[in-house]
């Protein structure tokens, strides 16, 4: 059969340089139009051979979008057979909307059903968090002039982390801690990676970010000693590590925990992380962000973010709140995308964030030299409970082998 005059009008139906070819059928009664999607390599074969195609309605670069006569649709599925020798091969939508929606990234990760089912392995670690670990942790960060993300002092204090996680990963079977380099500045990121025992594609993400800033617009000189705005917030991520080491307890799916660099500046490492995970087809099935835990401002208690998050994994996480942290859960919002758990729900990924108060509740003195620990109490009792939650969400998301259970608490 030969595709190429139906194909034409197929494709072209809104070209205004093929519409004399092809005039509007009189048929009164035509079936509303459809919109396809094509991967971009297979519209490259088609322009490649006999099918000459028009300007597609939408693109990105990766997928473009042409309108089509629905009674068209067995038409093109018979020249994808031809040409591509498989079924299909393309998306249909329903409207324009449902098209475009479907060309934002995904992050290809699978919805997960969240479940509350390893309290008999996650509680008795629960007493094994410690203040002094996660105040050691905030002093010797903020000892550091500055951690701005193009200053020596910055690259020295994401070089220190990555050897202090490397010695609590060098416990754990597998485990390593690696620089991730970023190529428009000096500070790279650290990521810390616990391979799942069963299925270590499907990945846990921790995050929050090792940089700090001295004002709002960028200094690399002044001294920032970013104490709480985040020095708790890695401190919380490093506290969970080596409790979750030292348990003996190992995740059936992978677990990282990520210190990114260049927050401060517009998200700026994250979203790099994120996008490289996303073009990568990694499977993150949850990211929990860590900015600011140590700051009373509002009593007692861990707030959840509710915007710029994902509200299944957002809800799940406030049940492990109350659950292992022993603190109430509430809720608040910024208004923008304040942190870095904004970069992976732009690219899909189900991401959440724990915070240390009600926004208007939280720590003024971010962002100048007085963001010490001083300046939040004097010591890292604030922060215990998001410890707590941190081990929590990376062992209830990971899950845990019934053997590593047999080894949990010693
Ligand atoms: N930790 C703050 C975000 C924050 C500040 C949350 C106050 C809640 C209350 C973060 O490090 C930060 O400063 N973010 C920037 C935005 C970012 C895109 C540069 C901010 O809030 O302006
Ligand atoms: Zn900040």
């Amino acid at each position: 059969m030969n595709l190429l005059g139906p194909m034409v009008a197929l494709l072209l139906v809104s070209s205004p340089a093929f519409a004399e070819d092809f005039p509007p059928a009189i048929a009164p009664a035509a079936p509303a139009d459809v919109w396809v999607s094509f991967d971009q390599a297979d519209i490259s074969v088609m322009k490649a051979g006999k099918f000459p195609l028009s300007a597609p309605v939408l693109t990105d670069g990766r997928t473009s979008v042409y309108k089509v006569r629905p009674d068209m649709l067995p038409v093109l599925s018979q020249l994808m057979h031809d040409e591509f020798k498989r079924c299909g091969g393309y998306l249909t939508h329903g409207t324009m909307a449902a098209a475009q929606a479907s060309m934002r990234p995904t992050g290809a990760s699978p919805r997960v059903a969240y479940a509350l089912d390893q309290q008999a392995v996650v509680m008795p670690l629960m007493g094994a968090v410690k203040e002094a670990g996660i105040r050691g942790t905030i002093n010797s960060l903020s000892a550091y002039h500055s951690r701005y993300y193009q200053s020596d002092t910055g690259v020295a204090a994401a070089r220190w982390l990555q050897g202090h996680w490397a010695g609590l990963a060098a416990g754990i079977p597998g485990a390593s801690a690696a620089l991730y380099t970023h190529s428009a500045w000096k500070q790279p990121s650290v990521i810390l990676t616990i391979p799942g025992s069963e299925t270590p594609e499907e990945i846990v993400v921790l995050g929050g970010h090792l940089d700090s800033i001295a004002g709002w617009g960028g200094n690399s000189t002044a001294r920032s000693p970013g104490a709480d705005d985040n020095a708790s917030g890695i401190a919380v991520l490093t506290e969970a590590i080596r409790v979750l080491g030292e348990s003996g307890v190992r995740p059936k799916r992978t677990i990282q925990f990520m210190g990114y660099a260049a927050e401060e500046v517009g998200l700026r490492g994250s979203q790099e992380i994120a996008a490289a995970y996303s073009a990568g087809g990694k499977k993150v099935i949850g990211v929990i962000q860590f900015d600011m835990s140590n700051f009373a401002g509002s009593g007692a208690g861990i707030f959840m973010l509710t915007d710029f998050v994902d509200a299944p994994l957002s809800a799940f996480t406030a049940r492990l709140v109350t659950t292992y942290a022993g603190v109430a859960a509430s809720k608040t919002k910024c208004g923008y995308g304040c942190s870095d758990h904004a970069s992976w729900t732009k690219k899909g990924f189900p991401a959440a964030m724990a915070f240390e108060a009600t926004f208007d509740g939280s720590n003024k003195d971010i962002h100048t030299d007085r963001d010490t620990l001083a300046t939040s109490g004097g010591d890292a009792s604030h922060s215990v409970p998001f410890a707590k939650l941190a081990l929590a969400f990376a062992l209830e998301l990971a899950k845990t082998s019934g053997a590593a259970a047999v080894t949990a608490g010693r």
